[in-house]
């Protein structure tokens, strides 16, 4: 058996894989691949293993032709065309709940960093700006304790969030999701309620929803002139949930307080981003798993879906319906 994965495997991994007798092929480099080249090392490959960036359409998945198992080391799955993976019979593996808490733990971070401007006043720092103590009059925080968290799909790493919110600063939790969560509204009083009543509602809102047609660019213009003036928006799901142009005006406009972001569209960030650099926006390069008992975690259940894959066994944690 032939895999192909885009990124270097920790050794233990890459040697596990080579004592059960499968040929891996690793691109070392650190930039994406582009489809073409992607074709060219994955084309013979009967499994891929792929972490996160890199769009795979139906036309690559087409060319590949003994491919059996896409195991992506990832929960999100908005880069994998899964309707043309089902279709040629190939199945998509992926890493939910194993990564919940990390990824909840990098919102609450975001909420806090955002609600005490600390990522500027540690820019502050850094520049020599800290010349008195008091000199932070114009820049002040805003509390986060007893205010309400809005949480915009609660699946696991939601739920995560709203359990730290709720025990570290006695928040008050609604939610906006397809399905009720029962465990959410039993231990942490967490309140079903419309996207409208969510958006007016909460004064920070943190997303956790997968991206699909219907969440892309929701927050929008129009969700955010909804919003109260000093909320806080918090993304740590996919950037393409929100339209960055029109976060950045509601940001301007004081239409909303601030925004801590682990997701941007598009991704990286790019430099110049004026984002980047507002004392009430706080902005990670897409870590919110990026935690060694985590990625550990992940790289086991990408390891044990490719190998279910490659035997034509059902995956442990499949996407495809
Ligand atoms: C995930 O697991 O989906 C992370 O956001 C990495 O893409």
């Amino acid at each position: 058996m032939k895999v192909f994965t885009n990124r270097a495997l920790p050794e233990k991994v890459f040697q596990k894989l080579q004592d059960d007798g499968i040929i891996v092929t690793e691109w070392l480099g650190q930039r994406e691949l582009t489809p073409d080249e992607f074709i060219t090392y994955a084309q013979e490959a009967d499994g891929i293993m792929l972490m996160a960036g890199m769009k795979i359409t139906a036309d690559i998945l087409q060319q590949c032709k003994n491919l059996k198992v896409v195991s992506l080391h990832s929960v999100g799955y908005d880069n994998i065309d899964i309707d043309a993976a089902t279709k040629l019979g190939i199945a998509i593996g992926h890493t939910p709940d194993v990564l919940s808490k990390a990824t909840a733990d990098a919102a609450f971070l975001l909420m806090l960093a955002t609600s005490r401007k600390a990522f500027f006043h540690h820019k502050r720092a850094l520049k020599g700006e800290w010349k008195s103590y008091g000199d932070t009059n114009e820049l002040l925080g805003i509390d986060i304790e007893g205010k309400t968290l809005g949480v915009f799909g609660l699946g696991s790493i939601g739920y995560e969030m709203a359990k730290r919110s709720k025990n570290a600063f006695g928040m008050d939790i609604l939610y906006h999701n397809r399905s009720t969560n029962e465990k959410a509204e039993k231990e942490l009083g967490a309140k079903k309620v419309s996207f409208d009543e969510l958006l007016s509602q909460s004064d920070i809102i943190s997303v956790h929803a997968n991206l699909t047609p219907e969440t892309k660019e929701v927050f929008n213009a129009s969700a955010f002139a909804k919003m109260k003036p000093n909320a806080i928006f918090v993304n740590v799901a996919r950037g393409g949930i929100h339209n960055e142009t029109d976060l950045k005006a509601a940001l301007d406009n004081k239409t909303i307080w601030g925004a801590g972001l682990d997701v941007t569209n598009p991704e990286p960030m790019p430099i110049d981003n004026p984002l980047l650099n507002m004392p009430n926006v706080s902005v990670l390069p897409h870590i919110g798993s990026a935690v060694k008992e985590t990625r550990d975690a992940m790289m086991e259940l990408v390891v044990a879906n490719l190998l279910a894959g490659l035997k034509g066994e059902q995956l442990p944690k499949c996407v495809n319906p």
